[in-house]
């Protein structure tokens, strides 16, 4: 018994030791260390609110403005689509915008997608058809870190997966782009290095990504003006639906589901009270 218990004891003595030389250090530098230095650039980061007024399809009742996301498409296809790819989404997706067949072979057939060479095998390139993803601007990644300050422009199709606030995060980032506060920027040894952007809304806040919106810069064929808040809010929608095409309908099925639950739950009561009603014991 005695032998027992000691053995306990100095199991507990033991793990106490390295637990306290484990956790010791650290607690230590926590509480008398130099505190961690900041980056300059913290001091110029700021959080974004989102477009004003929100998107369409936020909230629980939200819906798709279908030519909000046409227009975002455009965006996407004559601005970010020189450097970023969109390669989850294929062009028969685009049914879901509310583009006829014919409409959705002709988009298709406006690209040019990889394709091989029937008679040699050799790669070439063929217009698209429906079936095909949307293809990248860049044969490879090499390529496209070449051609952009060796960052690579990532695929867009999750991108508002990807980010906390995704749709928000997009606008915020696309409407952004300034020049620092020189003067704050001068007392705290902060610049932007040549090749990279400014932009106060990108977490480093130097960004490899040039502007890609200036007003006016596409042209919209519902007449609605091409600002770059615009512009930004419906590219940012456009990229909300290509990371999750089902969004609305997800949230309309979850309310069928919460109304069929209650429905059953009210049926349960009721037929509780029924088969119970004759088995109660009457008050006296
Ligand atoms: C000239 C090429 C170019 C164009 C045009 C362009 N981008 Fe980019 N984009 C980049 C590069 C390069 C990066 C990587 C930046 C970095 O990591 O510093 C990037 C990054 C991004 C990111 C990710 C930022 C993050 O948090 O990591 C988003 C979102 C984005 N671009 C959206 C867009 C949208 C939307 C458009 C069209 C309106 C667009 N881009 C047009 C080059 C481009």
């Amino acid at each position: 018994m005695t032998i027992r218990l000691g053995g306990i004891i100095v199991g507990l003595a033991i793990t106490a030791v390295l637990v306290l030389w484990s956790l010791l250090p650290g607690a230590y530098n926590y509480a008398f260390g130099p505190a961690p230095e900041k980056q300059p650039s913290y001091a110029f980061y700021e959080h974004g609110e989102g477009p004003e007024g929100g998107f369409a399809f936020d909230g629980a009742f939200g819906k798709w403005d279908m030519a909000q996301l046409q227009r975002g498409y455009q965006v996407y296809k004559e601005v970010c689509a020189a450097c970023h790819s969109l390669k989850f989404v294929s062009f028969r997706n685009l049914r879901q915008l509310g583009y006829t067949e014919a409409e959705v072979d002709a988009e298709a057939k406006s690209w040019t997608v990889p394709g091989i060479d029937p008679q040699t095998g050799e790669a070439t390139t063929r217009p698209g058809l429906p079936t095909d993803a949307f293809p990248s601007p860049y044969p490879n990644a090499i390529a496209a870190a070449a051609a952009n300050n060796n960052a690579i422009p990532p695929d867009l199709s999750l991108m508002t997966k990807a980010r906390h606030d995704g749709s928000n995060y997009v606008y915020d980032l696309l409407t952004g782009y300034g020049e620092p506060d020189p003067a704050k920027a001068a007392k705290v040894g902060f610049e932007t290095p040549d090749g990279l952007y400014f932009n106060k809304h990108f977490p480093n806040v130097n960004i490899a990504m040039p502007p890609p919106l200036s007003d006016g810069q596409v042209t919209f064929a519902d007449g609605t003006a091409s600002t770059v808040p615009q512009m930004s809010k419906d590219v940012a929608a456009f990229l909300t639906w290509t990371a999750e095409p089902s969004l609305v309908e997800r949230r309309q099925t979850g309310w069928f589901v919460v109304g069929f639950l209650l429905f059953a739950t009210v049926l349960a009561f009721l037929s509780y009270k029924q088969i119970w009603a004759g088995l109660k014991p009457k008050k006296k």
